[in-house]
């Protein structure tokens, strides 16, 4: 199978007012059409920003020139859970994708790999394309474990119906995230082999599954990160916030 196109992702996490969030996707939007060919791009803002951001960009998202997806999702698909978001409620916006897992949700809402699982699931079953965030504490990869947690997580998040078509893995080591430092190109690329390894063993169609590499991505560094064999894209968080520099990161691929 041919490699999956390039996903280029930006996750907005908690920025943004409206006004921002327009000049934002509408700048991107407008750089879009140059980079297609290389890049599909997704913008996830925060939720209050997603009806808008749709609108905007209604045009861009009907010729296919960008997605949006949200930040999480809850596992139910409505009820009582004040301040959550259901899945269908992200696809009833526009939605194409959702982020589940990000280590952010995992260390200040304590999301355990079973608790992701479920949203990766009920994403699915919202038609959207869950991106499960994996990824090590600096601790644990000094003590040599980078790889068993990235199996671990995957292996406990991963939904039964997986196929290529309707998931997305992003490793996203925790120490990477924010600080400007990044893994050796060998040491991404050794997790995301591993990760392309288990998947083509869980999963037929496995060697399909786009598989994104996040933390301290910048133009400076994207060329060489997505040239790895199996890096995929990338979800980017403080770059995404800059229109230029995230077009900068898709025209990288
Ligand atoms: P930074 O690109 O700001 O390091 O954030 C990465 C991230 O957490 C994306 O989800």
């Amino acid at each position: 199978m041919a490699a999956p196109k390039t996903l280029i992702a930006g996750n907005w996490k908690m920025n943004g007012l409206r006004a921002d969030g327009v000049t934002l996707a509408k700048t991107v939007a407008a750089g879009a059409p140059g980079v297609s060919a290389k890049a599909d791009l997704l913008m996830c803002p925060p939720a209050t920003l997603i009806s808008l951001v749709a609108n905007t960009l209604a045009e861009a998202l009907r010729h296919g020139l960008v997605s949006i997806g949200g930040q999480d999702c809850h596992h139910e698909v409505s009820g009582a859970h004040t301040g959550d978001v259901a899945a269908p409620m992200l696809t009833d916006l526009g939605c194409g994708y959702v982020i589940v897992g990000h280590s952010e949700r995992r260390t200040n809402h304590s999301e355990d790999d079973p608790m992701v699982w479920q949203k990766a699931v009920a994403a699915q079953l919202a038609g959207l394309i869950p991106i499960i965030c994996v990824g090590e504490t600096e601790e644990e990869r000094d003590r040599g474990e980078a790889l068993d947690v990235v199996r671990r997580q995957i292996n406990g998040s991963l939904p039964d119906a997986a196929k290529a078509a309707n998931v997305v893995i992003a490793y996203e080591p925790i120490w990477a995230i924010g600080t400007g430092r990044t893994p050796s190109l060998d040491d991404i690329a050794e997790v995301h082999d591993a990760m392309r390894a288990l998947l083509t063993d869980r999963l037929n169609d496995g060697d399909g599954v786009r598989l994104l590499y996040g933390g301290s991505v910048k133009p400076g560094n994207a060329a060489e990160i997505l040239a790895l064999a199996n890096v995929n894209g990338a979800l980017v968080g403080g770059a995404s916030l800059n229109a230029e520099d995230f077009l900068a990161i898709a025209a990288a691929a």
